[in-house]
């Protein structure tokens, strides 16, 4: 969708980088011409996925491990990403924990673990970039936060994901007033189900998707491809997208507006029964 060279000289930092979708939204970076710093706990995922995306273009790929939920290693982690890379442009927080269950079911820890991943994750990761970009006053920097449509709504069985992804939402629209003047914008992406291992091993385990007919939830009646989300991701952190400052914006085939409408439960209804009920 963007010309070739979009990226060029730019410096995208990605956390949760080796899987999912931070690994698609990556190697569209790469092809767009973007060097990619990558973080996340697990150092063999973030070789293996550095081997793979090497193949995707001609940018620098540098990794390093780090749990976003310690803010001593994100600084560690980032301040090695800054002195590799000369300077960090964008940063994507995409790492995330979540798992099913009902609330009343989850310990302290069980619900403080996914708090900690989203919310604070996001927060170190936003903090220790921000505060580097407002010191070295260069602007034309972008965070792009990765939430959910439930990050609005909220959602049953998801609290801990629910109540950490609207705080992310919040911070994305707080920080787009207070940083701009610093020429760093924020934006999100709310996505719908696209189906990644990390997500569906959690959220639908034992094929609970196909027995629950999640397909059926979404009006377009399919789930996400990937490369719909990278585009999405790509032209919100390039220049095309320079106005847009503190928007959420939701890629779910119109998932949570069917939820939503109030009468939206007479799609079920067939040609005939319409034509029986204006007859009487
Ligand atoms: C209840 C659970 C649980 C489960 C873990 N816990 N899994 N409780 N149900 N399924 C509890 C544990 O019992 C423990 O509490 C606490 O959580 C911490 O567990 P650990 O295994 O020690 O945590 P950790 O190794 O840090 O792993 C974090 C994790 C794990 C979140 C639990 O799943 C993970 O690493 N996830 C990362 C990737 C991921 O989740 N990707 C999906 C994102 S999808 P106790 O009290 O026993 O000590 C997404 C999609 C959103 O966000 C929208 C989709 C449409
Ligand atoms: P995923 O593959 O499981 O990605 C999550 C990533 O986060 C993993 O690479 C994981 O790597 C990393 N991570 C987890 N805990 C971490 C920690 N403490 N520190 C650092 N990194 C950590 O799942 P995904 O589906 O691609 O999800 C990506 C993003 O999209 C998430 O924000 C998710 O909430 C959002 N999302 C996904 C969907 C969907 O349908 N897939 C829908 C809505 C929103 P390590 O295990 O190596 O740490």
């Amino acid at each position: 969708m963007l010309p070739k060279d979009t990226f060029k000289g730019k410096t995208v930092l990605i956390t949760g980088g080796a899987t999912g979708l931070g690994f698609s939204m990556g190697r569209m970076l790469l092809e767009l011409g973007a060097n990619l710093c990558i973080m996340s706990r697990k150092m063999e995922a973030l070789e293996a996925a550095k081997e793979s995306l090497q193949k995707c273009g001609d940018g620098h790929i540098w990794i390093h491990p780090c749990d976003v939920r310690n803010a001593e290693e994100v600084e560690k982690a980032i301040g090695y990403f800054i002195k590799e890379s000369g300077d960090v442009d964008a940063l994507i927080n995409n790492a995330a924990g979540n798992f099913i269950a009902p609330t009343a079911s989850l310990s302290h820890n069980g619900f403080d673990t996914v708090l900690d991943i989203v919310l604070k994750g996001s927060k170190n990761c936003t903090l220790t970039l921000g505060k580097h970009w407002i010191a070295s006053g260069k602007g034309s920097k972008t965070v792009l936060n990765i939430v959910t449509t439930y990050a609005s709504t909220g959602s049953a069985f998801v609290v801990p994901s629910a109540m950490a992804k609207a705080g992310v939402l919040a911070m994305t629209r707080s920080l787009a007033v207070e940083w701009a003047k610093y020429g760093i914008r924020q934006v999100a992406i709310a996505p719908g189900p696209f189906p990644t291992e990390g997500a569906w091993e959690r959220l639908f385990p034992g094929g609970l998707d196909k027995k629950l007919g999640v397909i059926n939830q979404i009006p377009l009646k399919r789930v996400g491809d990937h490369r719909e989300l990278a585009n999405l991701a790509s032209y919100l952190l390039s220049d095309f997208a320079a106005y847009i400052n503190g928007e959420v914006i939701t890629i779910d085939g119109g998932e949570w507006l069917k939820g939503a409408g109030e009468m939206n439960f007479l799609l079920q209804l067939t040609d005939e029964q319409w034509a029986s009920l204006k007859r009487s």
